[in-house]
């Protein structure tokens, strides 16, 4: 089943629960996390001057515009990159930064970074006002859960088929409201059949707001 605009909520969990059975299937292992790049080479593929210069050494950011990668699913960091390779995903620096990396360099560095202890939010306010919305959505609105792809405590997850959803729990507050923000406007459309835009566009500026405070306040396990 894919994920298409005319989906009634009852789709969309029915969808999201499909996703989440062959998340199960594929175990949820740190290796899973890492993915077959090699941990040690990408510490030196993205030494200080590349990556780790914004994104940080052990993949904790010193600018809340910039992503948290620390313990992120290797596979969603390489999506990414692959993605910033390609236009799909739109970035002035993170474009430049991408170009010249192969295949073998993206899976390196996606597995430092994925090796690295999760990410700690320091931003959130400890305000939990977005709670029953990510964990229930918001049926009257056909708002779906986020909980039930991104995980109760925002961890997120990666399945054997290479589909994965990312850490949200910890991450930047600034970083999220941008990216809840360009999913709702369609400046960014790299999600899988567009299901960040769909969720995106039903959520009001407020609850952006409280979403990104309340995610990068959780802590992944
Ligand atoms: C000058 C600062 C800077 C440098 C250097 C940099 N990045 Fe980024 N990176 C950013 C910013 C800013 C974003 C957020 C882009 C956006 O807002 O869409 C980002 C986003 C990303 C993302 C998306 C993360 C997510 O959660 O979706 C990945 C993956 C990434 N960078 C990897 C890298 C890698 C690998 C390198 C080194 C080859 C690198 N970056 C170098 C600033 C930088
Ligand atoms: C049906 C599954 C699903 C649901 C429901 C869902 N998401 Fe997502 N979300 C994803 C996937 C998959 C991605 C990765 C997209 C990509 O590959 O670029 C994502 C990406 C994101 C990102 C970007 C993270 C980053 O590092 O750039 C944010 C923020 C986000 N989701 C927030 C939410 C919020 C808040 C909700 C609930 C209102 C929600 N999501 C509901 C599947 C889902």
């Amino acid at each position: 089943m894919r994920f298409s605009q005319g989906m009634t909520l009852g789709m969309i969990v029915l969808w999201a629960a499909m996703q989440a059975a062959s998340a199960e299937a594929g175990g949820e292992g740190l290796s899973s996390r890492i993915g077959s790049g090699n941990p040690a080479a990408g510490k030196d593929k993205s030494d200080a001057g590349r990556c780790q210069e914004c994104h940080g050494v052990d993949g904790n950011s010193g600018d809340p515009r910039i992503p948290n990668h620390a313990g992120q699913h290797a596979g969603y960091l390489a999506k990414q990159l692959f993605d910033f390779q390609t236009g799909t995903r739109q970035h002035e620096v993170m474009s430049v930064m991408a170009e010249d990396l192969d295949a073998a360099d993206i899976a390196d560095i996606a597995a430092y970074f994925a090796a690295q202890k999760p990410m700690r939010g320091r931003d959130g306010s400890g305000k939990a006002a977005a709670r029953p919305l990510f964990e229930h959505g918001d049926a009257s609105r056909k708002i779906p859960a986020c909980a039930e792809c991104h995980g109760s405590n925002g961890e997120g997850r990666a399945d054997h088929n290479g589909s994965v959803v990312p850490v949200l729990g910890g991450q930047r507050k600034v970083y999220l409201r941008a990216q809840l923000v360009s999913w709702k406007l369609g400046e960014r459309n790299n999600s899988p059949d567009g299901v960040m835009n769909e969720v995106a566009k039903r959520l009001s500026d407020d609850e952006i707001d409280a979403l990104a405070d309340y995610l990068s306040g959780l802590q992944p396990p």
